[in-house]
């Protein structure tokens, strides 16, 4: 019998050169515009043993998304990495376990408990607030910050508060640190494949199982302080993930909570941080769109707090934060395997794939996102972005997996820009940071910003 003909996408024809593999190590993100401008829409690598098929247009990115993302697993090298740190939690699984803690979580953040959780987000930001208020007047009117720091302490706090009534507060420094080193620990396993496995005494390993132990215990320490109190008093997810029960009076044991509850700091930490680094550097650099946002905000909220309806209704500060997250998408990395043979765009994608889909470069393709380059939040204004592909914009993915965190996200990105930018301005104090693409794109060597007084 005649073999079916395969069709494979266009790619160089021996493999990634050595020459390439350099060039990814050293500018991932540069590497994948150049691949994706030389060989199209989609392109398959051979990299090592493995067949890597990168996908750069919206159609074959809601095809992997949505149309058919049950055959698109979690397996994937990007996510057993994480694993080693949130276990089986909600980013890292795929078939019923995820679905039946996605159906339980979701309800948390349900826009009727963002109202609740914006007072968590409002005291956090607040205190940052007082904090900088302090540094000025150290300062004799006028400090350097390193901007990113500040902003994964202020997310911290209130994934703490807001998901967990936890008061990180006094401790939040030094559980910032502890989680980053989580993270470049994540980062070294994947950027290293012959890296001994963890299990193994390297110093370097026995670090992180420290740090990752110490994690664990604070979390134990919680889930046992809940089972104790015997019933939910906090109406927070915390509440929800120990005392649900399934039809059949099963509760979640003490590992899938642990997990759950590692993956949300994990997700709704860094992502938030490093996604609001990015707003306060592009508002320095286009001091006319701060102009009219500042005058948008004292507008609409006077010297009062900011409301969670409120933050929905402001079109400057919502055009900012979506051009924003499109021009430094934090999760610049999205990973799947095919699990069974399929066809994306003619082409043959077989079982066992690895999928990649970069939202960095999606949101700059330029047959949808003309001139992508440029902070133009004319893109998100008067309703222009219904015009768009909707998976031309995925900085918080789409389809089932969609980020459970991203009306979250999006209002703590609003309420610290509503508090903080009419009080204070940011000036960059350095050359603007070159982007550093790690668990999410951060800024290399810190933002390191000017902090005055607006007034
Ligand atoms: C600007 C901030 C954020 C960005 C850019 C972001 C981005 C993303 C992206 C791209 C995904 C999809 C990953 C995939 O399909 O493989 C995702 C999933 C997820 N995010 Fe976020 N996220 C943010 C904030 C948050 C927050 C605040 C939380 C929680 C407090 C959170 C929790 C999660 C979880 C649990 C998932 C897995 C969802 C699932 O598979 O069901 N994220 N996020």
């Amino acid at each position: 019998m005649q073999k079916p003909e395969t069709k494979s996408p266009p790619g160089p024809k021996n493999g990634i050169s050595l020459t390439e593999a350099q060039e990814m190590q050293n500018d991932t993100l540069g590497f994948v515009m150049k691949a994706a401008a030389q060989y199209g829409d989609i392109m398959r690598y051979r990299i090592g043993f493995w067949d890597v098929y990168f996908l750069n247009h919206p159609d074959y990115i809601q095809h992997v998304l949505l149309d058919n993302w049950k055959n698109y697993g979690r397996q994937t090298f990007q996510f057993k990495k994480f694993a080693l740190v949130t276990g089986d939690g909600l980013l890292n699984t795929h078939g019923e376990r995820w679905q039946k803690h996605r159906r339980l979580m979701q309800p948390s953040f349900h826009q009727k408990k963002l109202g609740g959780m914006a007072e968590a987000m409002w005291s956090a930001v607040g205190r940052l607030g007082d904090r900088w208020d302090r540094l000025l007047v150290e300062n004799g009117g006028t400090a350097e910050i390193e901007v990113d720091s500040h902003m994964l302490r202020l997310a911290l706090e209130i994934v703490g508060q807001a998901l967990f009534s936890l008061d990180l507060t006094a401790e939040a420094d030094h559980l910032s640190q502890e989680m980053l080193e989580m993270m470049t620990y994540i980062v070294y396993r994947s950027q290293n494949l012959l890296a001994l496995p963890a299990i193994v005494p390297t110093p370097r390993n026995n670090r992180f199982r420290r740090t990752l132990n110490k994690l664990n215990r604070r979390i134990q320490e919680m889930i046992a302080a809940r089972r104790q109190a015997g019933e939910a008093v906090h109406d927070d997810l915390l509440d929800l993930l120990v005392f649900s029960q399934d039809a059949t009076g099963q509760g979640l044991s003490d590992v899938e909570i642990r997990d759950e509850v590692m993956t949300l700091m994990i997700a709704g930490y860094e992502t938030v941080a490093s996604g609001m680094s990015w707003l306060w550097s592009l508002l320095a650099e286009h001091e006319d769109v701060q102009a009219r946002l500042v005058a948008e905000l004292r507008e609409a909220l006077g010297n009062g707090r900011p409301t969670y309806r409120q933050m929905s209704q402001l079109p400057i500060l919502n055009g900012v934060i979506q051009e924003g997250f499109r021009l430094y998408p934090p999760s610049w990395l999205i990973t799947r395997r095919s699990l069974a043979p399929d066809q994306i765009g003619g082409y043959d994608i077989p079982a066992g794939s690895l999928v990649v889909l970069c939202p960095y470069a999606i949101h700059r393709h330029p047959d949808f996102w003309p001139d992508g380059e440029r902070f133009d939040i004319g893109r998100f204004l008067d309703g222009a972005e219904k015009a768009q592909h909707k998976y031309a914009y995925i900085p918080f993915g789409g389809g089932p997996h969609l980020c459970i965190g991203k009306p979250f996200a999006q209002l703590e990105a609003a309420l610290t820009l509503g508090t903080l930018l009419p009080r204070f301005k940011l000036t960059h104090a350095r050359p603007k940071p070159a982007v550093d693409p790690q668990v999410t794109i951060r800024p290399s060597d810190g933002l390191w910003m000017n902090l005055t007084r607006r007034d």
